[in-house]
């Protein structure tokens, strides 16, 4: 089984969220159960090529965009294994500029259904002029949307599967771009009711296989949870082949007792690194070396739907109950704002970094004693699972894959504090029960080791995305 697995971001070469971590890990977990899995992504300009080993391949060629044609090459580095192999698809004109999606102040970049068609006929044409054996394609978001159509159009013989990172981020195209795309796929395109095309309705409608990155989130999807009417029903007409699979974690690279970038390293069996790491983190953000003031981490993108309408509310109260602070992330201008003026206000409770520091990222987890997430929706989110592992109490709304990660805490059972509905003041009683469990040292003790026991490691879920690869290829799944 020869896997090609497409991805617009792949950590750590490339990462502006939760996908780049799945991309990064996810290949290689599949492949002790393949004969091959190659990466494919585009070779941005800040990818730092001499750290990786990069280097050029033998391979290029040239794809039609309309009546243009432009040139690619193909890089290559060989990761951890033997079996995966990390391909950038080398195109300056597209990816060879400072940022993946957006320019430096946030704004899309002009050209990304461009870039995108581009990144996804390059990726055609190494499967179509047989450069890669290919028997299945996983396509990833919405920049790979394409892709099950264009194999379709083309009469390929490979089997795909499409894979719903978050159902936000649709990339419209236009009538008048659908001229740069190959003439065959235009007949299978369906207009939505803007009268425009998505490419992530167009991966839902062709692949062979739907998944998500969550069971909860599937059902969610499935029920028009966030979904409008329009789209829900080009998800119901392909239910029978929708599935949702958790995320797996790289259980190395976020790993309390080797993580290269915390000072001090710890286990559940011997907490005293924790601990220092938290001091380490006080100082190294500017918050008074409190020690028993319980400290709440968050490493999110300032957007509304991780919750940041909610938090900032509390703030103020939770600071006067002797919480303390510290946020890491960039996005909105306005929560950026807020949390400025709000670490202003406290600087001795709330610190706010503004940007994305993996370091810093590291530190947080082991670090703090809570992590707070109360997302509006969340399709998996990592973060949560990264802070099991760190016994980092997660505080989350009951919703898509944190709904299915954390158990809500009761003396005897539960690793995390789950509130539900969406309200502010449902946050507020989860993070007054969090305060209060916390300052009961042995129930804090239990329920961080409740938490590190927890194993989100990829085996079980490579395990499920391989019993659908060999659904697809008609080949055995016993023993799976
Ligand atoms: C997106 C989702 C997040 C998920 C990640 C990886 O970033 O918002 O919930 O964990 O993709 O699948």
């Amino acid at each position: 089984m020869n896997i090609v697995f497409a991805s617009a971001e792949v950590a750590p070469y490339s990462k502006a969220g939760g996908l780049a971590d799945v991309a990064g890990s996810l290949p290689q977990a599949m492949a002790p159960y393949v004969n091959s899995v190659q990466v494919l992504t585009p070779l941005y300009g800040e990818i730092d090529q001499n750290k990786y080993d990069i280097h050029p391949t033998t391979i290029r060629g040239k794809v039609a965009l309309g009546d243009k044609v432009a040139p690619y090459s193909l890089y290559q580095t060989t990761d951890v294994d033997q079996i995966t192999q990390i391909g950038f698809i080398r195109c300056d004109r597209f990816f060879g500029r400072d940022g993946i999606y957006t320019e430096s102040d946030g704004e899309g970049f002009a050209d990304n259904n461009l870039r995108y068609f581009f990144f996804q006929l390059v990726v055609l044409d190494l499967i179509s002029s047989g450069t890669l054996p290919t028997d299945i394609l996983h396509c990833n978001d919405h920049h790979t949307g394409l892709l099950p159509l264009m194999m379709k159009a083309m009469h390929l013989k490979v089997k795909t599967i499409f894979t719903i990172h978050n159902f936000l981020y649709h990339g419209h195209f236009s009538t008048q771009e659908i001229s740069l795309l190959p003439k065959s796929t235009g007949p299978l395109l369906t207009k939505t009711q803007l009268d425009n095309y998505s490419a992530l309705l167009e991966g839902i409608d062709h692949s062979d296989i739907v998944t998500t990155v969550s069971p909860g989130y599937a059902l969610e999807l499935l029920a028009g949870v966030n979904v409008d009417e329009y789209s829900l029903t080009r998800i119901q007409a392909v239910e029978s082949n929708f599935y949702g699979i958790v995320n797996g974690i790289d259980t190395e690279y976020w790993s309390p007792e080797h993580d290269q970038f915390t000072p001090f390293h710890f286990s559940k069996d011997d907490l005293a690194g924790k601990r220092k790491n938290k001091a380490a983190l006080l100082t190294k953000v500017g918050l008074s070396p409190d020690m028993d003031a319980p400290l709440l981490g968050s490493i999110s993108r300032l957007v509304e739907n991780k919750g940041f309408p909610l938090i900032i509310e509390l703030l103020d109260e939770f600071v006067e109950l002797g919480a303390k602070f510290i946020f890491l992330g960039s996005g909105s201008p306005e929560i950026s704002d807020q949390l400025q003026k709000a670490s202003k206000r406290h600087p001795q409770h709330i610190a706010f970094d503004d940007g994305f520091n993996e370091p810093l990222a590291h530190l947080i987890e082991a670090g703090s004693d809570m992590f707070l997430m109360p997302s509006r929706f969340e399709p998996c989110g990592l973060n949560q699972l990264y802070s099991l592992r760190y016994g980092t109490i997660p505080i989350v709304h009951s919703t898509g894959g944190l709904g299915d990660t954390v158990d809500a805490w009761t003396s005897d059972s539960g690793t995390g504090f789950v509130f539900e509905p969406y309200a502010i003041n449902e946050l507020r009683k989860s993070m007054e029960l969090a305060l209060k469990v916390y300052h009961s040292e042995s129930d804090w003790m239990t329920l961080m080791h409740r938490a590190m026991l927890m194993d989100f490691s990829w085996d079980q879920s490579a395990k499920q995305y391989l019993h659908l690869y060999n659904l697809l290829i008609g080949g055995s799944s016993e023993n799976i």
